[in-house]
């Protein structure tokens, strides 16, 4: 594939936008079709990162939680390994393609985006893997055995999912690098491991301390 759509796509948010393949340092063995910040003629200024943020064009950064859920998943790969793995809120999809190189029977990429799901397919047809995907997560296929999810909770609205991800599958890995306090004693956290936004966005130190947490009824 090429990433002709990609670009595309990105040139809705910023004109002279484009996509190159990069390896985020936080999970440097997987390559991704991201924002190639080159186009801006050195490191991104702050008015352009927030330029970028206010439109934001998310799947074309592979966020710090993704970076560490989708090394996680590469270095314990038994957390999917034969299993149907639900990434929401997939963005550049570094998770599910991370679940399929591990070992996932089945990894379904879920996002609102439907440029998400592009950079998804995409992005695991980069690195010779397979990942469906879904546009909603109320249409979400039965049968899902792991549900992951990487830098979702910045959105508020977003709050209560944590509560309907740990109903909805036997297990679920959650990383996230803005809510210090979950509030729900089913997520148990797992490791706290540094990262930051690839390409960088120069956001506030606090916001590079990923926290990855584990919610599910079997030992683990
Ligand atoms: C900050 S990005 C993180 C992307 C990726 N997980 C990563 O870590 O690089 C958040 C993504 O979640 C998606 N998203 C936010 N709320 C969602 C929801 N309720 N259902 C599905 N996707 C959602 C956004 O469209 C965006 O692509």
């Amino acid at each position: 594939m090429t990433p002709d759509l990609l670009n595309h796509h990105l040139q809705q948010t910023l004109s002279r936008g484009r996509v190159a393949v990069s390896h985020p340092a936080g999970c440097p063995s997987i390559p991704l079709y991201l924002f190639d910040p080159s186009v801006l003629e050195g490191p991104l200024s702050h008015d352009e990162a927030q330029a970028v943020v206010a439109e934001p064009a998310y799947w074309s950064f592979c966020w710090a939680s993704g970076q560490v859920l989708a090394q996680w998943l590469l270095d314990h790969p038994e957390t999917v390994a034969g299993r149907t793995v639900l990434d929401v809120g997939c963005g550049s999809g570094v998770v599910a393609v991370a679940a399929a190189l591990a070992g996932a029977k089945r990894v379904i990429a879920c996002d609102l985006d439907p440029a998400a799901l592009a950079a998804a397919r995409a992005n695991a047809a980069l690195n010779g893997v397979a990942v469906d995907t879904c546009d909603d997560w109320h249409r979400r296929p039965d049968g899902i055995d792991v549900i992951t999810a990487a830098d979702v909770l910045y959105d508020p609205d977003n709050r209560p999912l944590l509560g309907v991800f740990a109903e909805a599958a036997p297990e679920v890995w959650l990383a996230d690098s803005r809510v210090r306090d979950l509030g729900d004693a089913r997520y148990v956290h797992r490791v706290t491991v540094e990262a930051r936004t690839w390409p960088d966005l120069n956001e506030f130190e606090e916001f590079n301390r990923v926290r990855l947490y584990r919610a599910g009824n079997a030992l683990g």
